[in-house]
């Protein structure tokens, strides 16, 4: 079997001392993997074990310079009020205009799952050589481990955006340094319904070869 060395070149390799198990169990972990909105996710969630044993994923990620430039943090039960009265006012803000019905959709979102965290990444912290976007991608790293193990515990699992990331109101309720960004909201729960799997890229709309 060919596969690529890890310093350049394609090297012979003995299928039978690969663990091909390995190799189907995580293709087919990420091939399985695909967004579960809020709205789909229901109870229960994790327990707190296997919370644990989720989160802690994120450890494997590649950081450069171990800057650790990413952080979580949890929205339990108990915070959800304030997350939706952040999410009303952030809507607020930027659309006076809106109607009652749509502060009271926004605020909605902050109950919807059973499992929900905000994903931080820091541009300042260590050094500062380390730009942004080496931290993002050490961040996304640290996502993608995330929802893998969500999903091998058989949990449906979701990454959310929107402009009330970037609101003073949300910075202010998860004390967000000058230097630190709200990137997404990380969802996790079981899984109500589920969407057709989205068509996937294949191998040659994403890889090219260097022509020397
Ligand atoms: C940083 C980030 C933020 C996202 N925010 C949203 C969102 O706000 N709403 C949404 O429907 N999907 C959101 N997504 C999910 C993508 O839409 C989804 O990953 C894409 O459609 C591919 O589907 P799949 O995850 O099932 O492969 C987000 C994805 C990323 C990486």
């Amino acid at each position: 079997m060919d596969v690529f060395a890890p310093m350049g070149g394609v090297v012979k390799v003995d299928a039978a001392a690969m663990d091909m198990d390995l190799v189907n169990t995580v293709a087919t972990l990420m091939q399985t993997r695909q967004t579960i909105l809020p709205k789909r996710l229901m109870p229960p969630g994790p327990d707190p074990t296997q919370m644990r044993l989720i989160l802690e994923a994120a450890a494997s990620a590649p950081d450069h310079g171990q800057l650790l430039p990413w952080r979580f943090v949890v929205v339990p039960d108990a915070a959800r009020d304030a997350l939706a009265r952040v999410f009303g006012e952030a809507l607020s803000e930027r659309d006076p205009l809106a109607t009652a019905e749509q502060v009271s959709q926004a605020r909605e979102k902050a109950y919807r799952s059973p499992f929900l965290m905000l994903v931080v990444v820091d541009a300042m912290r260590g050094d500062p050589e380390i730009d942004l976007h080496e931290r993002i991608v050490s961040a996304g790293c640290a996502v993608q481990n995330v929802l893998l193990m969500a999903t091998a515990w058989g949990y449906g699992s979701a990454l959310t955006s929107g402009k009330a990331l970037k609101s003073t109101v949300l910075r202010t309720l998860f004390s967000l340094d000058a230097g630190e960004h709200a990137l997404c909201f990380l969802s996790i729960g079981s899984v109500q319904s589920r969407k057709k799997t989205p068509l996937r890229p294949v191998h040659d709309d994403f890889v090219s070869v260097l022509l020397g």
